[in-house]
């Protein structure tokens, strides 16, 4: 019973190291689902879209983090609960920490009120954090060039905006004990794929009991 999260601002490059290690748990045949949030259940696919089409729906920062809330509390009811009682290593595409530095700390919220919104977001969360948080660092300018598509709601917004977005992730990995229980590894996402990978590697060998180097594996088995 293994549960990693992603994290970074949008641009940091998630999506592909989600699909390397996707491929990798796969090749050494190690059960796991992988899951992104919000979404992945109806009814937070339906609230996804409210979240990041962009329409005339505007909603404020407290409903956005509710929105937010009751998305991820779907999928941990539908699949992250059920896929760990199995047994499944779960990895997640974001999580609380996405709301506590999307609708907290980049709203620019005092300490007081980032307290208390990551309190609620870990109550709606039925209390379950991930083991190891994999925090991708990526300076704004170079997470905007890699953005080469539509922006949603949430990309559209000023550079000021995903600025606090970067900064908020460094804050929070920085003040990790006074928030999050399980642990947290902060990758230099500016760095080319392989060595992100490879950072992103060693973070798990080194803070779970999870080997993904394909050949210790061998070794060990033999
Ligand atoms: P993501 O799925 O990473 O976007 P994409 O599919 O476009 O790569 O995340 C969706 C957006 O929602 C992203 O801009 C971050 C934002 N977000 C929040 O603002 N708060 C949250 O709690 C979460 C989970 C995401």
């Amino acid at each position: 019973m293994m549960f990693i999260a992603f994290e970074g601002c949008d641009g940091a490059g998630k999506g592909v190291q989600l699909a390397r290690l996707h491929e990798r748990l796969e090749s050494l045949k190690i059960q796991h689902v992988m899951l992104r949030d919000p979404g992945d259940t109806c009814l937070g696919d339906a609230i996804r879209k409210i979240l990041l089409e962009k329409s005339s729906l505007n909603p404020c920062v407290n409903a956005e983090a509710a929105l937010f809330m009751a998305a991820r509390a779907q999928l941990i009811h539908e699949k992250i609960i059920p896929a760990l009682q199995n047994d499944n290593v779960v990895v997640i595409d974001r999580y609380l920490l996405s709301t506590a530095v999307y609708q907290g700390y980049a709203n620019n919220l005092p300490e007081e009120e980032l307290q208390t919104l990551w309190r609620s977001g870990l109550a709606l969360a039925s209390n379950l954090f991930p083991d190891l948080t994999l925090v991708l660092d990526c300076p704004t300018e170079l997470a905007r060039q890699r953005i080469n598509r539509q922006k949603d709601r949430i990309e559209s917004r000023k550079q000021e905006y995903h600025e606090r977005v970067a900064l908020g992730y460094r804050y929070f990995a920085q003040n990790w004990s006074r928030y999050a229980p399980g642990k947290v590894a902060l990758i230099d996402a500016a760095k080319t794929p392989e060595d992100v990978w490879t950072q992103i590697q060693s973070a798990i060998s080194q803070q779970l009991d999870l080997e993904l180097e394909p050949r210790n594996r061998t070794t060990e088995l033999t």
